[in-house]
């Protein structure tokens, strides 16, 4: 039996690092074992112009603890009156790696959003230009579609006029949920990639709402029907370099999160690794676990992967069930089974 797995040391294509309090009690847990990670820019103000990337990038850094080997890459929210020379400003400097798309009102703090896709084709084609890829929250927002169904509504409604109107345009569609998402990103040969998140390969639509109502497995999208994880499963371990991880590691407090109207997140960042070695070896997929976590992202996104290696070791490892945080604890994500790989 295999008793230890060395890779090359993970990113996270996806990540909710906040501000403040919440930045310093959750950054830790994701440098410790991500080099880098795609810093989402849905704050309170949102992060919209290179300037607010610079700042936010800058009271990241000043929030990692002392010894810390960790980068965030930047991304700019994009708005209605996202300035195109801006961006180019922000890409050009290596500020910013990417430009993230909300559809008004998908999400947490998504109020600032695109509804009138038409008024970001100026933005979308000068990306297509210089190269910077766009982010994807993929879910349309009509109220009258079906939550379940958001994804697969967004891809036919928004994202494919988009690829159509853009072809050189290159997209990420982010923590995809259905094997409608994953058979569409197989579609494309080139410019169209998905992150899946951790959660999704763990987590149905049973583990919320059967037995009980279960908020902190509640996230957007929100995890559908047992035959789409299956899918995610597929294609996370199948080492096709289209996907590759993004935890979004979403971090709220259980104040936040326990609530009437609660708020969507999964915190996974302390003990992302330890669940995905598992995943991958309970499908005989070890040997892809690299591709997923270390390889396939930066090839998208024209990074190289990092030199540095880890090494995980099949060891019960010390999660915690909850941190603590000055706004108060903040449930780490519990996949349900015990766990054995410690990085
Ligand atoms: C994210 C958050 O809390 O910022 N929530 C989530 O459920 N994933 C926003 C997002 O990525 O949709
Ligand atoms: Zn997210």
């Amino acid at each position: 039996m295999t008793q230890s797995i060395t890779i090359r040391r993970p990113d996270d294509w996806h990540l909710h690092l906040r501000d403040g309090d919440m930045l310093r009690a959750v950054l830790p847990h994701s440098a410790r074992d991500f080099a880098r990670a795609i810093i989402m820019p849905n704050l309170v103000p949102p992060v919209v112009t290179g300037a607010q990337a610079a700042a936010y990038r800058e009271r990241i850094m000043a929030a990692l603890p002392e010894g810390a080997d960790f980068t965030p890459l930047m991304t700019l929210y994009l708005t209605e009156d996202t300035d195109p020379d801006d961006v180019a400003r922000a890409h050009a400097e290596g500020l910013i790696h990417a430009v993230k798309l909300y559809p008004a009102g998908a999400t947490t703090n998504s109020a600032s959003g695109v509804s009138n896709f038409d008024k970001v084709a100026p933005v979308l084609d000068r990306m297509a230009e210089i190269g910077l890829p766009l982010c994807t929250h993929g879910e349309v927002t009509d109220s009258e579609i079906d939550i379940f169904d958001r994804e697969a509504v967004f891809i036919d409604r928004v994202l494919d006029p988009i690829r159509r109107a853009h072809p050189n345009l290159r997209v990420i569609m982010e923590h995809i949920t259905t094997a409608d998402a994953a058979d569409y990103v197989r579609s494309a040969d080139s410019g169209l990639a998905a992150t899946i998140t951790t959660h999704h390969l763990v987590i149905n639509r049973n583990h919320i709402l059967a037995g009980g109502i279960r908020p902190h497995y509640y996230c957007l999208p929100v995890a559908k029907r047992e035959t789409h994880r299956l899918a995610l499963r597929v294609a996370a371990t199948s080492g096709d370099a289209r996907f590759f991880l993004g935890t979004d590691s979403a971090p709220h407090t259980d104040g936040a999160k326990l609530q009437p109207c609660g708020c969507a997140g999964c915190f996974t960042a302390p003990n992302t690794l330890s669940i995905l070695a598992q995943v991958f070896e309970d499908d005989g997929a070890l040997d892809n676990l690299e591709a997923f976590t270390s390889l396939n992202g930066p090839a998208f996104y024209g990074l190289p992967p990092n030199e540095t290696r880890i090494t995980m070791r099949r060891e019960a490892p010390q999660h915690p069930s909850s941190i603590d945080t000055p706004d108060g604890p903040v449930t780490v994500f519990d996949p349900g089974f015990d766990l054995h790989w410690t990085s």
